[in-house]
């Protein structure tokens, strides 16, 4: 049988306090919502079916393009009513796993498992034992501890509300028992609602067998309603990635102080200190040294390669053993060969310096070549923008560019050319030439220096 997911995301969470609907929040940088999708997509779902409502127009835009299927629930009448406005869109022969979208952290995993016995005799139904269950639906068992049904929090009788095993929400049933059991459904409980819950009970009578299967871990099944709950589970979240890397070989200085947002790759023997920030697709070679409070974004760091403390980096290649930072800043298309090296607030934009090259203070090169072991002085700008285009600027290789120049493009300093301090280039230097642009000093001996008038 094939697959179908459906995600209930129409709920408003109120307890959000915010104009945008929860299931947007980010968790480790990306929506929640987005975050179940991608687990729904790992097991091959033949549809997706997104169940908006609350800020439905929002949810639409921010996952177009992801080949969802959006279905409107325009009130909230619980969560049986939200399901049943997706039997319209389901193939009679799919089976059907349900999530919500505020449960971000569930795993493909622990869904094969809940799926695996599913077909016209057996349902799924993912529970968890918690020591404090209260606002869960609690599992009921009969005599033979076979699960026989769910009851609300909110309808529950003493007993039941000691009962330990709750309902996460997760479950997975077959698209023809949904369209016999969900039009059954009343809303007369305490909550006036139609309860997706109810099917438990009617799957029962029915002589199909519910499987009760555990998740792996238990933040797989933790929701979100607030913002410290969204908080606490992204802790959870990053803690739970820093202990991976740690078992591939990399060191982390303070696994709590570590933010992944997207996906890191490390070989062995990385390091990374404290307060540092991945973001997009970032791979660290072996050897890799991160220095503290460094943002990396979509970044490929090769073998040996240091940064400093306080780098940003964003859409960066380094080659191999380049040294970079403290306080540097390599934007987008930048590239260092290997050994090229880059210090303290120096940017670089869609550059490459080849291998040896250095620009070791307070710089900005854009749009331009940097031949081998050239060395670019303190100082050094490449004017690349005439208020209109971008120009590129070339440095030959072994070019030594002194302290404080303006390199004004297009313009090519050639291969072992000097440029002194201070220089001016706006036409271009040949090989292994001396340009010197700047005013010669004037010397005025014996000179007095102004001395302080008398106040009148
Ligand atoms: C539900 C379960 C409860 C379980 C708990 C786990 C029911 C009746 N109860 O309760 O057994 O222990 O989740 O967290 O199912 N939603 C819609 N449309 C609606 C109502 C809800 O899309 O009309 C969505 C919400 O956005 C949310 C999810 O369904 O993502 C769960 O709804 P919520 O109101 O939080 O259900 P609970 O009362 O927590
Ligand atoms: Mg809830």
């Amino acid at each position: 049988m094939q697959l179908e997911v459906v995600i209930l995301a129409a709920g408003q969470g109120t307890r959000m306090r915010s104009k945008q609907p929860k299931v947007l929040h980010p968790l480790a940088g990306k929506p929640m919502v987005s975050h179940v999708i991608h687990q729904a997509r790992q097991l091959q779902a033949e549809v997706i079916h997104l169940v908006i409502g609350h800020g439905g127009e929002a949810v639409r835009a921010q996952v177009a393009g992801e080949a969802i299927r959006f279905v409107e629930q325009t009130e909230q009448l619980g969560t049986g009513h939200a399901v049943q406005q997706v039997l319209p869109g389901l193939a009679d022969n799919s089976r059907v796993l349900i999530l919500y979208g505020d449960v971000p952290l569930i795993q493909a995993s622990t869904l094969s498992d809940l799926l695996a016995p599913v077909d016209e005799q057996h349902l799924g139904l993912l529970t968890l034992n918690k020591a404090d269950p209260t606002g869960y639906g609690r599992i009921l068992r009969d005599a033979q501890q076979q699960v026989c049904g769910i009851v609300e929090q909110k309808d529950a009788s003493e007993a039941q509300k000691a009962i330990t095993e709750v309902n996460t929400g997760v479950l997975a049933v077959t698209a023809a028992q949904l369209r016999r059991w969900l039009p059954a459904l009343s809303n007369d409980n305490a909550q006036g609602e139609y309860y997706l819950t109810d099917i438990l009970a009617m799957a029962y009578q029915e002589g199909v067998k519910i499987h009760a299967v555990q998740p792996q871990a238990d933040y797989e099944v933790e929701g979100v309603n607030d913002r410290v709950q969204l908080a606490r589970l992204e802790r959870v979240w990053q803690q739970v990635q820093a202990e991976h890397l740690m078992r591939q070989g990399v060191t982390l200085a303070d696994p709590a102080r570590i933010d992944i947002r997207g996906e890191l790759s490390c070989e062995m023997d990385v390091f990374i200190d404290v307060g540092c920030v991945f973001e997009g697709r970032v791979h660290l070679a072996s050897g890799v040294r991160v220095g503290a409070y460094c943002v990396i974004k979509d970044t490929h760091l090769g073998e040996g390669v240091t940064l400093a403390s306080h780098c940003v980096l964003e859409g960066a290649r380094l080659e191999a053993d380049n040294q970079v930072g403290p306080f540097a800043r390599l934007r987008p298309q930048t590239c260092l060969q290997p050994g090229a090296r880059v210090g303290n607030f120096v940017e670089i934009k869609k550059s490459e310096l080849a291998a040896g090259a250095k620009v070791n203070h307070l710089s900005y090169i854009g749009d331009a070549q940097v031949g081998a072991q050239a060395n670019i002085g303190a100082g050094t700008i490449t004017c690349n923008y005439d208020g209109v285009n971008k120009h590129q600027t070339q440095i030959g290789a072994g070019a030594f560019i002194g302290s404080n120049s303006s390199l004004v493009a297009p313009v090519r300093i050639g291969d072992g050319a000097t440029v002194g301090a201070g220089s001016t280039i706006t036409r271009s230097v040949p090989d292994q030439a001396l340009a010197v642009s700047r005013s010669k000093q004037q010397q005025i001996a014996d000179w007095p220096r102004p001395t302080k008038q008398p106040q009148s």
